[in-house]
């Protein structure tokens, strides 16, 4: 591939997330999540591009788009087939970036594009994958669109609720799905043949090393979890403060505690993080009777961050005793560390050094559906070079060359691609 023609596949990317990042239900910044009717608009433009490229597009019970590359030797339909699957997520987090998650699917899909217009078809089929629910910036669910592929829908899940109260399988049902279908989403493993995932970097390792592409070696574990504190409400202006239960200074503390418990892991990569904070019942005057807060804790082994929380937990219940407060834990998200086969970073090594690249591994400290894809078949990631390493943030930035060149290597992974070599 000449570097024009690079240029050019990078040119396209930037024009296709420009699209997509106008469908958002915010006026003034991104914002799509799970389920929305701007889901539903993405889901449709990733749908007709998906046709145009010349796959067979359908839509599982979970929402995701599915487009279908038939492999050599006429159609398949879509069932039973062995496919490499290549995928990312069409949802966003508040006030998001146009690169995080938008990027994996259109380089699926220009990638695929490229072959059509090659003529050139593989003995294995290919699906682009567009997942509609990876941030969890909706419901308390995280990545159930991939866990729902991979075969692990929970049932459970169907009852978590939103801001606004509605119900994940309300809102599917309003989004025209059935809820009691979710289990249908499910591809066999004999159906799977590798998950490959392109994805912005979204922290500055490769920037640093002056590469634009690198190989994901894993992907860090991760837990929400839901704290309530409850405590007395009271005047403000009454409540002498010696005798106060307020449930706000308590969590307040908690999240201190819950930064000094990660500061203290450097070498478990841990960190911790609270983004969310409800206080109730949110007047001026009137001391806090309860707070919910969501830890978001995160380590490159599973080890020490099944230790960090249990840590984290009797700090809290000191920390309410000590304020005459309670607190409860809901854990609504375990997703243990992710490890990426080393045949398919091979591959991928290979691709980049095919178009002179340095190949550089390093490990994701976000989350992706890569985690939930692990349990269904093997899967790699490509990580691609994003500027101050900022992302969850409009100033996310991908440069247009350092995109092409992730599609090159993408198609350079997929014609060499030998599902033989998959360790037996
Ligand atoms: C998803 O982007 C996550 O890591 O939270
Ligand atoms: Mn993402
Ligand atoms: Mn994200």
């Amino acid at each position: 591939m000449t570097p024009a023609e690079i240029e050019r596949l990078g040119e396209r990317a930037e024009a296709m997330l420009e699209e997509l990042a106008a469908i958002s239900e915010d006026a003034d910044r991104l914002t799509r999540r799970f389920l929305t009717p701007e889901h539903r608009r993405a889901a449709h433009l990733v749908g007709q591009w998906m046709a145009e490229a010349g796959m067979a597009v359908s839509e599982d019970q979970l929402a995701t788009v599915r487009g279908h590359y038939a492999r050599a030797g006429g159609t398949d339909g879509a069932n039973r087939v062995p496919r490499l699957l290549i995928g990312s997520h069409i949802d966003t987090v508040i006030n998001a970036g146009k690169y995080d998650g938008m990027f994996g699917v259109v380089a699926g899909i220009l990638a695929v594009e490229h072959f059509r217009d090659a003529d050139k078809r593989f003995d294995f089929a290919i699906d682009v994958l567009a997942f509609g629910d990876e941030e969890g910036s909706r419901f308390p669910t995280v990545l159930s669109s991939s866990a729902a592929l991979a075969g692990n829908f929970e049932q459970r899940w169907l009852a978590g609720t939103d801001a606004d109260g509605v119900a994940l399988a309300t809102a599917m049902r309003d989004y025209g799905l059935d809820p009691d279908a979710a289990g249908g989403a499910a591809l066999t493993p004999e159906e799977a043949l590798a998950y490959v995932e392109v994805h912005i970097e979204q922290g500055p390792v490769l920037e640093h090393q002056g590469a634009p592409l690198g190989i994901v070696t894993s992907i860090a574990g991760q837990f929400r979890t839901r704290v309530a504190v409850r405590g007395m409400a009271g005047h403000a202006g009454t409540v002498p403060m010696t005798l106060r239960r307020d449930a706000l200074v308590a969590a307040s503390e908690m999240v201190v505690a819950a930064e000094a418990i990660a500061k203290a892991h450097p070498e478990a990569a841990m960190v911790a993080t609270v983004g969310t904070l409800k206080v109730m019942p949110g007047a001026a005057n009137v001391v806090p009777d309860g707070v919910d807060f969501v830890l978001d804790l995160r380590a490159a082994s599973d080890a020490p961050r099944h230790a960090a929380l249990a840590t984290f937990m009797a700090r809290c219940e000191e920390i309410a005793a000590a304020r005459g407060c309670t607190v409860g834990f809901d854990t609504y998200h375990d997703c243990p560390t992710a490890a990426c086969a080393p045949w398919l970073q091979e591959g991928l090594a290979a691709s980049l050094e095919r178009l002179g690249l340095p190949a550089p591994r390093l490990v994701s400290g976000a989350g992706h559906d890569g985690q939930s894809m692990s349990k269904l078949t093997d899967f790699a990631m490509l990580f691609v070079r994003c500027r101050d390493g900022i992302s969850h943030n409009p100033l996310e930035f991908a440069a247009t060359t350092d995109m092409g060149l992730a599609v090159a290597a993408l198609i350079g992974f997929i014609a060499a691609f030998d599902p033989k070599q998959r360790p037996a």
